[in-house]
């Protein structure tokens, strides 16, 4: 099997980063993780990458032609998917054109249910029943575009931000896996 050369971007923790590592090691999954790139240079994410022999791109977003690296180096890397893991940045429209129906996102909510930040607050301050993250197809808008795989849980009376974000997250390690398949049976 030929796996598509997958370009994965990260701001900070790392760990969908790391969840897709271990399942693109499997033979049968269908990309191999070439490329990291991060806006942050203290991403604990970047560790994975060094970990596992990935190479690494830092960008920094202040810099004005911080588009072009990136571009340039998707190229260079031959990178056919982009899966943004926690990636705290827009990517522009030149991007998201070039790359067009070829970045998926994961957000720690039911989408079209709180996009943004602060996903967890938004939840219980608006009392939820239920919450679960989703991944979709990114398109210029924030957290918006076709959806691809939604997860979702129950919530209880004992749920707090930090017992949501867990929940959510181990979901998150199985949706995105999910979701990277699917598109794939649609080639
Ligand atoms: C994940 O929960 C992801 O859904 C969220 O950031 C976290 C990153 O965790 N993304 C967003 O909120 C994007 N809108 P990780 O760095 O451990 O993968």
């Amino acid at each position: 099997m030929v796996k598509s050369k997958t370009c994965v971007f990260i701001s900070g923790q790392g760990s969908n980063l790391k969840n897709l590592i271990y399942r693109s090691r499997d033979k049968s999954f269908p990309i191999k993780i070439s490329l990291v790139i991060s806006n942050n240079k203290n991403a604990n994410g970047i560790t994975y990458a060094k970990k596992f022999k990935i190479p690494y791109l830092f960008i920094n977003t202040k810099l004005k032609n911080y588009e072009n690296k990136i571009i340039q180096c998707l190229k260079k890397n031959k990178i056919s998917l982009i899966c943004l893991a926690g990636y705290m940045k827009i990517l522009s429209d030149r991007i998201v054109k070039i790359y067009n129906k070829k970045i998926i996102n994961i957000h720690p909510s039911l989408l079209p249910k709180f996009k943004g930040l602060n996903t967890f607050e938004k939840v219980l301050k608006n009392k939820e029943r239920k919450t679960g993250c989703t991944v979709h197809y990114v398109n210029s808008k924030l957290d918006d575009g076709n959806i691809i795989i939604k997860k979702a849980f129950y919530i209880s009376s004992k749920d707090n931000i930090s017992t949501l974000k867990q929940k959510t997250q181990k979901l998150e390690y199985k949706a995105y896996p999910e979701a990277i398949i699917k598109i794939f049976r649609r080639y």
